[in-house]
């Protein structure tokens, strides 16, 4: 097959809009220069998130007409259960609307006050639910995504080892693995690590958990990087990794191929007793969890699909691609790419914009202004914080900006589009200018902040 083939050929089109440059300009004004203010209509290519927006199969669609949308014991559930224990091997399988619903009924029901929960990196959702548990989330992560390290999603075990034995260890009640590190530049996490993680759980009598959104790309990238696993298949490798762990959940809008959906699946029959009597408090009965049968029979369809090896190699050179077509644009990309997302290192494009001008922002709002493509920015905006002490916000540890790429959407001429734009902003980087924050709420600032340009 040759490189970076969509091994598809498409059945249903949607137009995309091509907006002017006065509609875009006016669209950043009305937005107060906040990418998730912009309406879709103004978007010619959204590569704000990987997540809800994959393109389903022709075998998807017409799973969707097989949906049983009976209120309990529905079949849509059954065949739903059935390949998620055959994927996992784990037997509870309990079938949620979006991953923090998972993280909030699995963490609200496992986690104690003063309990600590220690991750390669808690997403901020995950570490919202830990903290909403009244348990405190602590991150350790190995990688430095910047040095190159194939697995720059692992947990750095030697500190996970001294925490578990340290002053602190008995609090630990789960060690959690989040495949891919999403937070952590969408890097995978290696079989060795994960069976390390799990020999210190045993030792420690700790639960090894897993947030398995992106587990398919995970695998993939294992069978790629890690000598040991280059001749199994991802199908192989992603039920060694779950064989591995005490259970799981899943965002199902990344590697579920649908729009909606995710699930808590687990070995402890207790725990998931727990899970169903909260699911059915906030999320539905335990046969659908706040999701249409046609959703689950549309989920189980994708979990087979997502592991397909053909389609998870295109994934993996698209990201490829597009990273080093963006490094010849003049873009600073952190290698290696994975395969949800291409991460550009802001501060090192705009030096001179410093952190609490938010240089991320800065790019993300350029790449639209030039060119209607959306990006997100992922530094000071999103993980900064206000400084209690008054005087600048406290940095975030770095300024990315993300292009991520929904799964079978795009072809290779809209990437190429994507590149012409970047290149185009990267060749006026020094007139780029920062922002300030004239308006933001308490928490996930980064939704709703209203930004003034400077200068
Ligand atoms: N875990 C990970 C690793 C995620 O990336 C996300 C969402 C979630 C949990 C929460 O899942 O959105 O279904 O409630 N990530 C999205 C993103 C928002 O753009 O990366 P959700």
């Amino acid at each position: 097959m040759p490189a970076f083939m969509e091994p598809f050929r498409i059945k249903t089109i949607e137009p995309i809009p091509f907006p002017t440059a006065e509609e875009r300009q006016s669209a950043l004004v009305d937005a107060g220069y906040n990418l998730f203010r912009v309406p879709a209509r103004r978007i010619m290519i959204d590569l704000l998130t990987d997540s809800g927006t994959s393109a389903m199969s022709a075998a998807q669609w017409s799973a969707l007409l097989a949906g049983d949308e009976s209120y309990a014991g529905a079949s849509s559930f059954e065949r739903f259960e059935s390949v998620v224990r055959d994927l996992t091997g784990y037997q509870e399988v309990i079938p949620v609307h979006q991953g923090r619903a998972a993280e909030r009924i699995l963490l609200g029901s496992l986690l104690k006050p003063g309990d600590v929960s220690v991750s390669n990196t808690h997403f901020d959702t995950t570490r919202a639910s830990v903290e909403s548990a009244g348990a405190t989330p602590v991150d350790l992560p190995a990688g430095d995504t910047e040095a190159s390290s194939p697995f720059g999603g692992n947990i750095d075990l030697d500190a996970l080892h001294d925490y578990l034995a340290g002053s602190q260890g008995r609090r630990v009640r789960c060690v959690v693995l989040t495949i891919t590190n999403n937070a952590g530049g969408g890097q995978p996490v290696s079989f060795a690590n994960v069976e390390g993680a799990r020999r210190l759980c045993d030792e420690y009598g700790a639960m090894l958990l897993l947030d398995a959104s992106r587990f398919a790309e995970n695998a993939f990238l294992i069978t790629e990087r890690e000598d040991e696993l280059a001749d199994r298949s991802p199908r192989d490798v992603a039920e060694m990794i779950f064989a591995l762990a005490d259970g799981c959940w899943a965002s199902l809008k990344k590697d579920g191929l649908a729009n909606i959906g995710g699930l808590i699946a687990l070995a402890d029959t207790d725990l998931a007793r727990r899970c169903r009597e909260q699911l059915i408090a906030v999320e539905g009965f335990p046969t659908y969890g706040g999701l249409a049968g046609r959703d689950l029979d549309a989920l189980a369809r994708g979990l087979m699909e997502v592991t397909d090896t053909k389609y998870l190699r295109y994934r993996a050179e698209t990201a490829q691609w597009l990273g080093d077509q963006l490094t010849k644009a003049g873009l600073p990309v952190l290698q290696p790419t994975g395969c949800h997302a291409v991460y550009i290192d802001a501060a090192a494009l705009l030096p001179h914009i410093p952190p609490h001008e938010l240089p991320a922002t800065a790019l993300a709002n350029e790449l639209y202004r030039a060119g209607a493509v959306r990006v997100s920015e992922l530094g000071t905006l999103v993980f900064g914080r206000v400084n209690p002490d008054g005087g600048h916000d406290v940095a975030a540890p770095r300024e990315l900006v993300r292009f991520a790429l929904p799964r079978r959407v795009y072809t290779k001429s809209h990437l190429e589009y994507v590149v012409e734009t970047a290149a185009t902003v990267a060749g006026n980087a020094s007139t780029i200018v920062g922002y300030r924050i004239v308006d933001q709420a308490e928490t996930l600032r980064h939704f709703s902040a209203v930004l003034k340009p400077l200068g």
